[in-house]
């Protein structure tokens, strides 16, 4: 068995990875993280029940220890071998009519709870001398300016500053950690991204659609095993042609 802590599983990415790998994978256990149990979550917790198992949190709130909150839920002898860093959530407004609720809140669910799990995955590899694989997710806004995404892209853009770091420190105990980049999906936070953006985004795709989600599925399961143990500190992207790093 393989055990993977994965966040965001409610809705969007982290629910469509959850479909296809539980029943791709026969031999993959998940201890996932998000605020809601959605209809199509109840399914999968209903249908895999032992190999599914969920915590309610909300990554945007500090907590005074977030290992602390989760010390029942990752108890100390359970052997983690991979991190799905998924979790995220965009606000489509200027900097100019963002409150600092909302600020904090960019920053907290994108970049400083990703830092904190980390940190616990982390220890958690260290004490079970586990190759552990680290995965989070970030987005082509960190690399191109758009309109309304300025505090996501500062937070996305300092996870994969974070990610390198994190593979650099701990490359020698053979755990990787890397980022999947993702343009614009047909599913998930796409649902707030205005219709303009999503056009122009579309026909700046050199092979002029969005991005799929069966690559990202596949090259997140890809990261996460063995198969692509040489891979680490590196940012992939995934954006159907529109931006090339
Ligand atoms: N979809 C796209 O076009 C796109 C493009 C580039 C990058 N991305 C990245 O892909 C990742 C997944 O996004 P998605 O498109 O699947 O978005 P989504 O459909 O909105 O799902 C986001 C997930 O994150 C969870 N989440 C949000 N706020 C949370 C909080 N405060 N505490 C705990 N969990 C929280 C949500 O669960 P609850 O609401 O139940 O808490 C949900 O399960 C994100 O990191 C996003 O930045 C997406």
């Amino acid at each position: 068995m393989s055990n993977y802590l994965i966040t965001g599983i409610s809705d969007g990415i982290g629910l469509a990875y959850l479909k296809t790998i539980l029943r791709r994978s026969p031999d993959a256990v998940f201890y996932g993280i998000s605020r809601h149990v959605s209809p199509g979550l109840s399914e999968l917790i209903a249908e895999f029940s032992g190999r599914l198992h969920y915590f309610p949190c909300d990554l945007s709130v500090p907590f005074p220890s977030l290992e602390e909150e989760l010390k029942s839920f990752l108890p100390i002898d359970l052997v983690l071998d991979g991190f799905f860093d998924n979790a995220g959530i965009y606000r489509p407004f200027l900097i100019s009519q963002l409150n600092e609720e909302r600020i904090m809140e960019t920053m907290n669910v994108n970049l400083i709870s990703p830092i904190m799990l980390t940190k616990i995955v982390l220890k958690n590899f260290l004490r079970h001398k586990t190759k552990g694989s680290i995965v989070h997710v970030s987005s082509i806004a960190a690399h191109i300016g758009f309109n309304a995404t300025s505090v996501y892209s500062a937070a996305k853009g300092g996870l994969e500053a974070f990610s390198r770091n994190v593979a650099q420190e701990w490359g020698s105990r053979q755990i990787r950690s890397n980022v999947v980049t993702l343009g614009l999906l047909d599913i998930g936070m796409s649902r707030v991204v205005p219709p303009s953006l999503q056009q122009e985004l579309k026909e700046r795709s050199l092979l002029k659609r969005t991005t799929d989600i069966d690559t990202i599925i596949d090259t997140v399961e890809f990261l996460l095993s063995d198969r692509s143990a040489s891979i680490t500190g590196e940012n992939i992207h995934i954006n159907a042609g529109v931006y090339m790093a």
